[in-house]
This record gives structure tokens, C-alpha cells and sequence, in this order.
């Protein structure tokens, strides 16, 4: 737990240094990269917040705020907030609508972690609900009877990458800490539109369609996924009755129905694929837990920014990319400049060498924390950052650490799927939550009216590099390294700002470019998260294709970047606290922001 000095709940946000001029007309998405939908049935306030982001313009409120990828998720969770629940109780009717409409990223079967701050307490809390390995498991468990790795897609598509999932003990958990709300009454909307139906929408129809191979691997995601065979198009009304029936069950008797009893001996079951079985057990199940774990945070300029410790890289790596980066007054560099993404690209692949070397989860190996977000380590990293041109190589650095081990460096790259919420409610809590699947549509496993994470293939494949143990291989009960990033950021002991994003290994990126956006360039949190992508975690600059990042391949590659011109689709939720709530979704998703 990390104490907040202060208990005030707003603060006034001081002004920022602003080198952006005009932002919103010259850093905004070129309008085809926005996801422009209508969805039927949405209240005038979720129309109006759905015009507020095709428009640019952040939706601003005095009382509470909740953003998230759908609108009905949004909407379940503005009404929790409106009777008077708290941003827990929000989170819990969020999640449960999440798995429904947009099941592709989150939901019942995956994990999670979750920032909290108390506003009565001024307190910062971390909860880790990340998927465990069976505790069967051995740091063979990814690896053929040669000792070589499965193939990435075999593993993924099959019972063994299922981890005990973790979201509906954090539900729970979260309820049981802060929430005040009746539990079974925050599952009405979710149960109601599973029972009755809701519609598709175009996101999780393109989903579909993408991932229609796979998804005809086991016969139960195969009904409801592909029904007749073909992918469910958008506007099909999709009835999930198995999934309302789950949440029933959850309502009524708590998480004890879902990690015990009937619907985890179908998990269990579940996962005994005919080829790649899992090892997922009963014990598994029963005995999972959710941590609470130190918040990590780093002084930026100020600001505490403050996110998940391990078993996440996320916390860790943004501070290192910011630690670095105050070295240099990027609040008067151009954020469309080449020198200005040499810094940002090179600072994070640094990053990320430390993180496929040192990151994984604490409780299994010594992670050396303190010292790779130690002000003096990263002044000393950034010396790095001197020249004019692209680091030509970046290898793990020597942080401060008081342990004899070496290992080898792990380069696994978390998939694009996953969602984030970001909530403030009208006592001024504020949750910052990173919620996944991992891949879209996880494992492919449907069962119960839910899909079954592969999160597990988000541990090194390989055990050994060079002869070094990999700190994040397979262990059993062990929790993978994640890059998720659920991060809040205050000033002076109060929050400023909740945000974070979905996007597997990008999401350190998206969500450190979004910061700085908003507190070096002064940029207000819709056009932060409608910033175009320029991300560079392991020396290939990815450029987000169809916006004005492309005009920075030349000078990029001046410079001596490899680059690669690409969808970046990230799902930033932010809120920042000043004067009002102002909230942003990104138009990249289909989520809104939505306040009173
Ligand atoms: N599975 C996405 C992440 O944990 O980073």
C-alpha cells in the first residue's frame, strides 16, 4: 500500500508546460481510423459522449465518471454510480457487461489487476488477479520432448495455456473491500441482456471474422461464435443464456460457485483438450487467491505516476521510459519531431531490455524493483540517450540489486487483446483496471457462457537462455509477466489522472505516450488518448498506419530505425481530475466516456 500525504479529493491542475500547439487539429486520427458506429437502444447521454469522441472533445463532468470499451458496459456502470454506488460496485457492472458484448478481450475466464485510490484513507492500493499456472505445471510445460518450444499458435489454441482465471475473485475482492452496493443487484444488466439478447457490434463482428479458424476448434465457441457455421455479423442479436446463468449463480451464492462446484469442474473439464491438455485442477481453482501487492510509483516532473509491480512489467517499464526521459525537456520538443520519438523509442526499447531480463512475478524470483526505477540508474541510462541517432543495439542494464543471480533475457511479446476501465466516482475514489483474455478470444475455450484465457503463453516458452534460467519460465501456481498497466497519477498526494490501455506489449507505449501527452504537452485526455502511435519496444518503430506518424518513417529511418507501418490499436481510457472530471475514450474502440 502506498500512502497518499494528502486526503483532498480535487485538486486544481496547475498549469502545464505546453510545446503543442492547436493540438487537436494537428495530432488527431485521420477519420478512418476511428471506429464510427451507432449503437441501438443507447441513452441520450451515451449518444451525446459517442458524438463528444467522433468530435474530439473530452466529456466533462463535476460528480462521477466512467469510461470504458462499450457503451452498454458504460452505461451499466453510470448507473451504479447514478444510485449511488462507488466505483467498485461500477467496476463489478462494468466487467460483467464486458464479457458479454466485447467476450474477445475480457471477462469471467481471464485476470486482471487494479489500482485503487481511497479517498477517505488518501491511500493507493494494488490488487494482482493475474491467472496462476496449474500447479502440475513444470518449466517444461511449453516445451516439445525435445526440449524445443511449441509452436505459439498450437499453445495458444488449446487447454494448457488456460490459467485459473482471477477476475471474479477481484470482483469479489474489490466488492468486499470499497463497494457498498447490493452484489447480486450489479449483475441486473449484465443477466438481462444476456437473457434477452444484445447486439452485435461491428468490433466484435470484425473480431469474429478474423478469428473465425480458430474459433471453429472446439464445438461450444464454434455454436456461439459461428452460428451455422458462418461468423456473427454486426447487428446479429446474440442471446448468451449460459452466460446469464453463470452470473446468476455468482449473484446469488458469490465466487465460491465459480472457483468450486459444477462451473469449475466444466473449467477443469474444459481444458482437457484433445491436443495440448492443460493441467488446470480443482486445487487450482479453489485455492486461487488475489494479492494485494506495493503499488509502484515514480516522481515524473511532480507527479507520482503509480501502476502495478510484478508480476506486471507495466508499473516498472513506464517509469523507466519517464525516469529517462526527464532528463530531457520534452515539454519543449515537438511531439511530431524525430528527435522527439528517438528519445521516446529508444528510452523504451532500454525498457524493455531490462524488463526481458529482470520482470516477472516476485513471489517465484528476486525482482530488483528499487533499482531499475532508481533516479541515479536511469540518469545513468539515459547518458545512452546523448547521441543524434538510433541506439544501433540496447542489452539489459546493471541495476542496484543485492542478489547473485544472472538470468537470461525473455523477449515473449504479449498480445494485442485486453480492455481497460477507468472510473472516478462521486467521493473521488478512483480505479484504474487492466482487464484480459490475453489474445482475442483467449484460448478459444467457451464454456459456462465464457471464454478461457490463454494468459499462460505469456510466460517464456524456452526456460533457459544462454545458459541462464529465464526469471519468467513456467513455475507451478506461478503468475506470468504481464506488460498490463492500469496507472493512476497524483500531484501533491491527489489524483490528476486514471488511465490505461489494452494492447499486449504496446501497452506500456500507448499508455507512456498518453502521459506525457497530457503532462508535458498539456494535451487534454481526449486528444492524449487520440494521439497517433509511435511505439518501439524491441527495435522495429512500429508507426500507426492512415495518421501523421506516417510522415516520420523517413526521418525515422534517417536516423538508423528499422520501421513498420501498422494498425496500433490501443483502447485508452483516461479521467483526468481538475477543475471537473474530464473524461476520454479512444476512437480507436468502441467505448465512451460518460459523467454527471
Ligand atoms: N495479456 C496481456 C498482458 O498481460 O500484457
Amino acid at each position: 500500500m502506498y500512502r497518499i500525504a494528502s486526503t483532498a479529493i480535487l485538486a486544481l491542475v496547475s498549469a502545464l508546460p505546453v510545446a503543442a500547439q492547436q493540438t487537436s487539429d494537428i495530432l488527431a486520427p485521420e477519420p478512418e481510423t476511428q471506429v464510427m458506429q451507432d449503437f441501438p437502444g443507447l441513452s441520450n447521454a451515451a449518444t451525446a459522449a459517442l458524438d463528444a469522441k467522433r468530435e474530439g472533445r473530452p466529456v466533462e463532468a463535476d460528480n462521477w465518471m466512467v469510461t470504458a470499451a462499450h457503451p452498454l458496459a458504460v452505461e451499466a456502470g453510470a448507473k451504479v454510480l447514478r444510485e449511488g454506488g462507488n466505483a467498485a460496485d461500477a467496476m463489478v457492472a462494468v466487467q460483467a457487461v464486458l464479457g458479454l458484448v466485447e467476450p474477445q478481450s475480457s471477462g469471467l475466464g481471464g485476470g486482471a489487476f487494479l489500482v485503487w485510490y481511497d479517498a477517505q484513507s488518501g491511500e493507493l492500493t494494488t490488487l494482482d488477479a493475474r491467472e496462476t499456472a496449474p500447479l502440475a505445471a513444470d518449466p517444461r510445460y511449453f516445451l516439445d520432448e525435445e526440449g524445443e518450444p511449441l509452436s505459439f499458435m498450437t499453445a495458444v489454441v488449446s487447454g494448457r495455456s488456460v490459467g485459473t482465471p482471477g477476475t471474479p475473485r477481484l470482483m469479489e475482492e474489490a466488492h468486499r473491500r470499497w463497494g457498498r452496493s447490493n452484489w447480486r443487484g450489479l449483475f441486473t444488466d449484465a443477466i438481462e441482456l444476456a437473457q434477452d439478447g444484445f447486439t452485435v457490434s461491428t468490433r466484435m463482428a470484425e473480431s469474429v471474422a478474423a478469428a473465425a479458424e480458430s474459433l471453429g476448434s472446439f464445438p461450444a465457441t464454434a455454436d456461439y461464435f459461428l452460428p451455422g457455421g458462418a461468423p456473427l455479423t454486426a447487428g446479429d442479436t446474440l442471446v448468451n443464456a449460459d452466460y446469464a446463468e453463470t452470473l446468476r449463480q455468482i449473484a446469488a451464492q458469490g465466487t465460491a460457485a465459480f472457483y468450486t462446484g459444477e462451473i469449475a469442474a466444466d473449467i477443469v473439464a474444459a481444458t482437457r483438450t484433445d491436443a495440448l491438455p492443460g493441467l488446470l485442477s480443482m486445487t487450482d481453482l479453489a485455492r486461487y487467491q488475489v494479492i494485494e501487492r506495493p503499488a509502484i510509483c515514480y516522481d515524473y516532473r511532480g507527479n507520482a505516476v503509480c501502476g502495478m509491480g510484478p508480476p506486471s512489467s507495466g508499473a516498472v517499464a513506464i517509469a523507466q521510459i519517464l525516469g529517462k526521459l526527464e532528463n530531457f525537456d520534452l515539454g519543449a520538443m515537438d511531439p511530431q519531431d524525430a528527435q522527439t520519438r528517438r528519445l521516446m523509442g529508444d528510452a523504451t526499447r532500454l525498457a524493455f531490455a531490462d524488463r526481458g531480463r529482470y520482470l516477472a512475478d516476485s513471489d517465484f524470483v528476486p525482482v530488483p524493483v528499487e533499482g531499475l526505477i532508481d533516479r541515479d540508474y536511469l540518469a545513468r541510462r539515459a547518458d545512452l540517450l546523448r547521441g543524434d541517432d538510433a541506439l544501433p543495439e540496447v542489452s539489459a542494464g546493471s541495476p542496484e540489486w543485492d542478489h547473485a543471480q544472472i538470468w537470461g533475457d525473455d523477449l515473449r511479446q504479449e498480445r494485442p487483446a485486453t480492455s481497460h476501465i477507468s472510473i472516478v466516482d462521486s467521493d473521488g475514489n478512483v480505479l484504474s483496471m487492466t482487464t484480459t483474455i490475453e489474445s482475442g478470444f483467449g484460448s478459444r475455450i467457451f464454456v459456462r457462457g465464457f471464454l478461457l484465457n490463454n494468459e499462460l503463453t505469456d510466460f517464456s516458452f524456452r526456460s533457459h537462455a544462454d545458459g541462464w534460467p529465464i526469471a519468467n519460465r513456467v513455475e507451478p501456481g506461478k503468475r506470468p509477466r504481464s506488460s498490463m498497466s492500469p496507472t493512476i497519477v497524483l500531484r501533491d498526494g491527489v489524483p490528476v489522472l486514471a488511465i490505461g490501455s489494452p494492447g499486449g506489449a504496446t501497452i506500456i507505449g500507448f499508455t507512456a505516450q498518453t502521459i506525457i501527452a497530457h503532462l508535458d504537452w498539456g494535451m487534454n485526455v481526449q486528444e492524449a488518448v487520440m494521439m497517433p502511435h509511435l511505439v518501439n519496444s524491441f527495435g522495429t518503430y512500429q508507426i500507426e498506419a492512415d495518421t501523421w506518424a506516417e510522415d516520420l518513417v523517413d526521418p525515422l529511418s534517417d536516423l538508423g530505425f528499422q520501421t513498420n507501418v501498422t494498425a496500433l490499436t490501443s483502447g485508452l481510457h483516461a479521467i483526468s481530475l481538475g477543475d471537473r472530471l474530464q473524461g476520454g475514450a479512444d476512437p480507436r474502440r468502441e467505448g465512451i466516456a460518460l459523467g454527471e
